[in-house]
């Protein structure tokens, strides 16, 4: 049996007291949903340790958005792996598609930040998916494919046990727009399959998430398919009651 995660990735949204008013509520609401959901929250860097410590006792783990490409030294305003780890993190999300875009992360950049996060026991929420230019010209198989090879293909055996993939569609991510659940589960499938023909049988073991849009009223659906293990949730993640809702669509 797969993981099933619901990830919140609350992007650059909350104050620090914010944050923790978030935490809180989730926390508080976390005994009505499945012990079998695996909850990750992903606040800014400036409240992780806060979010930690309010989260202590619970099962709920929290992850960073991003981390640096070198362990550290000399690289002003970026943040290392291991402070990261420090605080109490699990999880970093890496590749996210805002960050390729507005940030110009590579794949180049990417097998750096994978490797500093395995060095330092992070599990990378790896983030692939096209955007709607590749969508509409019958790409987005070649796409996903691509980031998939050029990074998760680097990976031993041993770290790609401890990886967790989100697909997220560009076109979808805060438009509104939903990828169907059948188009979810079309290239879900098409991932795990790229997965198996490089590490065989573990690629069942691999959760993947979909992420874009999703909210309480089309989780369960999106969930109900049989290679979608969970969401990497923006928007509906800010408002604890919404993205305990979205938990409770397994
Ligand atoms: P969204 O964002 O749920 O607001 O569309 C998802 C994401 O970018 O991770």
């Amino acid at each position: 049996m797969r993981k099933k995660i619901v990830a919140g990735n609350w992007k650059m949204n909350t104050l620090p007291a914010e944050g923790v008013e978030l935490a809180k509520g989730v926390a508080a609401g976390r005994g009505e949903v499945c012990s079998c959901v695996n909850f990750i929250v992903c606040p800014p860097f400036t409240h992780l340790s806060q979010v930690v410590e309010t989260l202590k006792g619970s099962d709920i783990a929290v992850g960073a958005q991003n981390c640096a490409t070198e362990a550290k030294g000399a690289y002003t305003g970026e943040i290392a792996a291991s402070m990261i780890a420090a605080l109490g993190c699990k999880y970093v999300i890496l590749g996210h598609s805002e960050r390729r875009q507005y940030y110009g992360e590579t794949s180049a950049t990417l097998n750096k930040k994978m490797e500093q996060a395995y060095a330092n026991n992070l599990t990378p929420i790896y983030c692939v998916g096209e955007n709607l230019e590749e969508r509409e010209a019958g790409r987005h198989f070649d796409v996903v494919k691509a980031q998939i090879e050029e990074v998760v293909f680097n990976l031993t055996a041993e770290q790609f046990a401890d990886l967790v993939i989100a697909y997220e569609p560009v076109w979808a991510i805060g438009t509104g727009k939903t990828a169907t659940a059948d188009q979810a589960q079309e290239i879900h499938a098409y991932i795990r399959e790229v997965l198996r023909s490089k590490f065989g049988a573990a690629a069942d073991e691999c959760p993947i998430l979909y992420g874009g849009s999703c909210k309480p009223s089309n989780a369960a659906e999106i969930f109900a398919k049989a290679d979608v293990d969970g969401g990497l949730i923006g928007g509906a993640a800010l408002k604890a009651e919404d993205f305990l809702s979205i938990g409770k669509g397994f």
